[in-house]
């Protein structure tokens, strides 16, 4: 009989393979891919492979948003498969928490080790906690949560890791969720390469809210294969980088190269003028409970004809209520089944993140879909997710 050290030893060979030899401790995992939408009968294999071979994760590991919440498993026809999925994972050991913002709901700690494989959340700890992660495949987060080591690729060594691209961006406020969304996609673009770490200096205090800054990361690690982008006075080893920065400044950004684009892709209403035709999508990355609990005091008494759903985790769950506003936990949008009911009852989707308009458009090509910027979700949005840390220069 194998011993669980020859299987460890064997699931290190996959990284092996791909050209790694040198192993660090990590403190966390973090595993995408575990939709059934996204990864069929092939991924539900693997894991259950992993569970067969009765293998056990090392340490914290958690995992990304089903395709359906978990009270609606009977619901559909993939919840059968998600459940499967869920309770295999469970006896891996993972802690099935379905969501993309596990750094909302844990302690990530500067310079230590992590094996994430959320683009999203890969970007924002590293970015804003300074821990060191790769953006890894699904799978390969698993295997790494059960051998509990990932192997030291460029972005972890400390030597690789420094920015190469100064950026200065002249904003003349404070960027909203949608400006923020788009900016990361203006510099995800221009720079795709996996170490092209941008050092941003921005002119004014940058995002207005803590959506703005998950929407501007989310949007950045959608367009660039960087996981890692240094925000001075916002990210917490700032002065470390800025050390070893270049000092010439390789790309400027004002605020006419940012409206230029949200004009092209954005519409710019009151939710008081979409008709019931239209669904709201709010929380790509998942938003935070401040959010949504101002989102539902606020927008819920108001009379609003187009539906809106916010999503977002069950550690969020809210007592608060409103008639046209929905909370979906546990998955998103874009890997989930509900596609086929909005399919059926919607003609527009309205989404104020850069990245879930990305995917969707990519996915659900029967639908209008669009990226809308809304008085009112901004403004309670401000109001209430509280300002930004800025810190000591
Ligand atoms: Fe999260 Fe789904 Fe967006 S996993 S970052 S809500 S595409």
């Amino acid at each position: 009989m194998t011993s669980l050290r020859d299987k460890i030893e064997k699931l290190k060979d996959a990284f092996r393979k791909i050209g790694y030899e040198e192993f660090v401790k990590i403190e966390s995992a973090h595993i995408s891919g575990i939709s059934y939408i996204n990864i069929g009968d092939i991924g539900l294999e693997f894991i259950r492979d992993i569970a067969e071979e009765k293998l056990k994760v090392r340490t914290l590991a958690t995992c990304n948003p089903a395709c359906i919440c978990a009270e609606d498993f009977d619901k559909s026809i993939e919840g059968a498969k998600q459940r499967e999925i869920i309770e295999l994972l469970r006896k891996i050991g993972v802690s099935t928490w379905l969501t993309c913002i596990p750094y909302e709901h844990m302690r990530v700690r500067r310079e230590r080790y992590y094996a994430w494989s959320e683009s999203s959340a890969v970007a924002f700890i590293n970015s804003i906690y300074d821990a060191y992660t790769d953006k890894l495949p699904g799978p390969l987060s698993l295997i790494a949560a059960i051998t509990g080591e990932i192997p030291k690729t460029d972005i972890v060594r400390e030597e690789e890791r420094y920015p190469r691209i100064l950026i200065k961006v002249y904003n003349d406020r404070p960027l909203n969720t949608v400006e923020s969304g788009i900016l990361g996609m203006i510099i995800g673009s221009k720079y795709r390469g996996n170490l092209e770490i941008p050092y941003i200096i921005f002119k004014k205090y940058p995002f207005k809210n803590i959506e703005a800054l998950k929407n501007f990361l989310a949007a950045f690690a959608t367009f660039s294969n960087c996981p890692l982008t240094v925000i001075e006075r916002i990210s917490i080893n700032y002065k470390k980088y800025r050390e070893r920065t270049c000092t010439e400044c390789k790309l400027s950004i004002d605020m006419r190269d940012i409206d230029r684009k949200v004009r092209e892709i954005s519409i710019i209403s009151s939710i008081k003028d979409l008709d019931k035709n239209s669904l709201i999508i709010l929380g790509c990355p998942h938003l935070s409970k401040r959010s949504i609990e101002a989102i539902v005091s606020t927008l819920g008494n108001r009379y609003i004809k187009a539906s809106t759903w916010l999503f977002t985790s069950r550690f969020n769950k809210t007592s608060l209520r409103s008639a046209n506003l929905k909370i979906v936990y546990d998955t998103c949008l874009f890997v989930s089944s509900y596609i086929r009911f909005i399919r059926s009852s919607f003609e527009k989707i309205y989404t104020n993140s850069i990245k879930q308009y990305y995917y969707l458009s990519k996915r659900v090509k029967d639908l209008e879909i669009d990226v809308l910027i809304a008085k009112e979700i901004e403004e309670t949005l401000n109001n209430v997710s509280g300002t930004l840390l800025l810190r000591d220069v």
